[in-house]
């Protein structure tokens, strides 16, 4: 039985940064290892992907400086640490999300921010990124329209996302896995049925392939694509100012 269906539809349907905060401040204690457990640990490679990807598009290989929006835990910014001479800041709402990011790095500032409005002048990074946490944004193009103005000429901006396969037999059991399985296995350790209930809600309503592109161009990107992962149940967003 499902057991909040209406407030996480409202929740898809409007996005409070308010709401998605006190989500995110309440799952933080368990984020890491539910993430690691529900994908069985594909979460790492995709990350690991989009470093790779970020490295090689990167407009300057000499000292980086890279906003990571959306850090949560700080799993990707860490991951973006290891870029030499890099430069990582991680932005967050959620000041619990952030407190385990800081255990993890001491050398990568992990700040309180709104990917709406970055406190950031204007081209100050070499690229911006944000994994798993677009999808959550009160209003995602104006966070896309921050990462453009913030990012130098020539910079590279990252989005990675779920994605719902588009063939027919992997789409079927991926959905039945997502709205099935995925929130009775995360209510074994987590109170926030809440969010497990959001999470398969949200993926769905969020634009996907083509679609999310279309943000990136109104946001003024150029060169934006996306590549899939995982039997397309994952999907990383690449374009350059
Ligand atoms: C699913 S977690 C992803 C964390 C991390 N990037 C990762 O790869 O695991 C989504 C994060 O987005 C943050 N978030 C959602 N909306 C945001 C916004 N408008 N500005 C900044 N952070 C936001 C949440 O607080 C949460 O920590």
């Amino acid at each position: 039985m499902n057991p909040t269906p209406s407030k996480a539809d409202a929740l898809v349907q409007e996005k409070s940064q308010k709401k998605i905060r006190a989500m995110f401040d309440e799952i933080a204690p368990t984020y890491d290892f539910l993430n690691h457990f529900l994908s069985g640990g594909t979460d790492i490679y995709w990350r690991w992907q989009t470093v790779r990807k970020v490295k090689a598009k990167l407009p300057s290989h000499d000292a980086p400086k890279i906003l990571d929006v959306a850090t949560g835990t700080g799993d990707l910014a860490v991951m973006l640490s290891k870029i030499p001479n890099s430069e990582i800041i991680g932005i967050d709402l959620s000041d619990e999300m952030l407190k385990r990011a800081r255990l993890k790095k001491s050398n990568i500032r992990f700040e309180l921010g709104e990917a709406e409005s970055l406190k950031f002048p204007n081209e100050t990074f070499d690229a911006v990124t944000a994994g798993f946490g677009a999808r959550n944004f009160e209003d995602l193009q104006q966070g896309l329209n921050e990462f453009y103005r913030v990012l130098k000429p020539s910079g590279v901006a990252a989005i990675l996302e779920p994605m719902i396969p588009r063939n027919g037999v992997v789409k079927n059991f991926y959905q039945w896995y997502f709205k099935n399985v995925l929130p009775k296995m995360a209510s074994l350790f987590t109170k926030s049925d809440f969010a497990y209930d959001y999470l398969p809600r949200s993926v769905a309503a969020f634009p996907q392939g083509e679609d999310f592109l279309t943000y990136l161009k109104r946001a003024s990107f150029r060169e934006a694509r996306y590549y899939t992962m995982t039997f397309e149940t994952a999907i990383l967003y690449i374009a350059k100012k």
